[in-house]
């Protein structure tokens, strides 16, 4: 039970990250990427050990204004169900439900210890969030269950041959009429030229608008598009607001 309503997830027997995903075998873990049950992935701040000082440099950087404009973008209502996708240490996911008690609030992640920070950060706060441990192209929830989906600074992480499934599991979890709401970093020409020398060493892809929107209308989002963007001072690349249907 999840704030008093029974939550439908399609377990799967045993650990839900299985070979079974064809995407997730043969890959080694590498610069940046963090193996969990056949499965890699990047951590929130590049490297496991750099975890504990993500909170305070995103604070530095600025992300609470952020924080504060994605909610405000997500114009919720009380009884909306929000799914967070990569909600990291889960400020997003708190301070939804901080400043909408009556939301019902999801966060989702592979890292067992970024789930464990946040579900401390939601006790700390005197709210109630569900934080699950999973991967956006298996999402472990019901076809249309959610009213808003939001997936903040994740969406380059993911391996590119798992981000048109993400966007299709996104489609699927959605309730009709339900928004997407996206904030990853886009391409620049000037990032661009920047990407060429990081390249080597990183092991994630950062897409151009309008590869990332074609992407969205492929997997059955309508009307996908670029609504905003926050500067970036910490990548070369600024950060695109998206928004698209179901
Ligand atoms: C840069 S952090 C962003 C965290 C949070 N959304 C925020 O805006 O502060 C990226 C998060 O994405 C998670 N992540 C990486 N690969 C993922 C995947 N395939 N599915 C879901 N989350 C993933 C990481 O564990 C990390 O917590």
């Amino acid at each position: 039970m999840v704030l008093g309503r029974s939550f439908s997830r399609r377990t799967r027997k045993g650990n839900s990250y299985s070979p079974h995903n064809p995407g997730s075998v043969n890959r080694p873990p590498g610069l940046g990427r963090t193996a969990t049950s056949h499965r890699t992935y990047f951590p929130a701040a590049g490297f496991d050990w750099a975890l504990p000082i993500y909170d305070p440099l995103a604070k530095l950087l600025g992300a609470g204004k952020y924080s504060s404009a994605v909610v405000d973008w997500l114009e919720l209502a009380p009884g909306h169900w929000v799914l967070d996708i990569g909600c990291g240490t889960g400020t997003l996911a708190v301070l939804i439900r901080q400043l909408h008690p009556g939301v019902a609030v999801v966060g989702l992640d592979p890292d067992p210890r970024a789930l464990a920070l946040a579900t401390h950060k939601a006790e700390r706060a005197g709210v109630e969030v569900h934080f699950d441990r999973g991967f956006s192209d298996q999402l472990p929830y019901s076809d249309a269950s959610f009213d808003r989906v939001c997936c903040t600074g994740v969406f380059s992480l993911i391996p590119p041959e798992e981000k048109e499934t993400t966007l299709r599991e996104v489609h699927r979890v959605l309730r009709p009429g339900g928004s997407f709401h996206l904030v990853d970093l886009f391409k620049t020409p000037r990032g661009s030229f920047l990407w060429h020398l990081v390249k080597p060493g990183l092991r994630f892809e950062v897409w151009n608008v309008d590869k990332t929107i074609a992407l969205m209308h492929q997997a059955g989002l309508i009307n996908p598009r670029k609504t905003g963007q926050f500067p970036n001072w910490f990548w070369p690349w600024p950060l695109a607001c998206y928004q698209a249907f179901r």
